[in-house]
């Protein structure tokens, strides 16, 4: 059984591009500037973790950490 997940935005890293956005938008939000932030505390809800993954995945500066716990 895997544990829990929680996402981490690199703010040095993020550029906006909105990929994390528009694959899981109950993980993700944008600020004023377009650079994303993790909702609430960055803890994945069960059922979201394929699409913490798939945003991972497709952020193309690699700003996006997931990490088990
Ligand atoms: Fe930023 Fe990557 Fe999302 S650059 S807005 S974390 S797709």
């Amino acid at each position: 059984m895997a544990g829990k997940l929680r996402i981490h935005i690199d703010q040095d890293k993020c550029q906006g591009h909105a990929r994390c956005k528009a694959l899981a938008p109950e993980l993700f939000e944008l600020d004023e500037f377009g650079n994303a932030h993790e909702i609430g505390d960055g803890s994945v809800p069960k059922g979201l973790e394929d699409k913490a993954w798939l945003a991972k995945a497709n952020c193309p500066e690699i700003a996006i950490e997931v990490t088990e716990e």
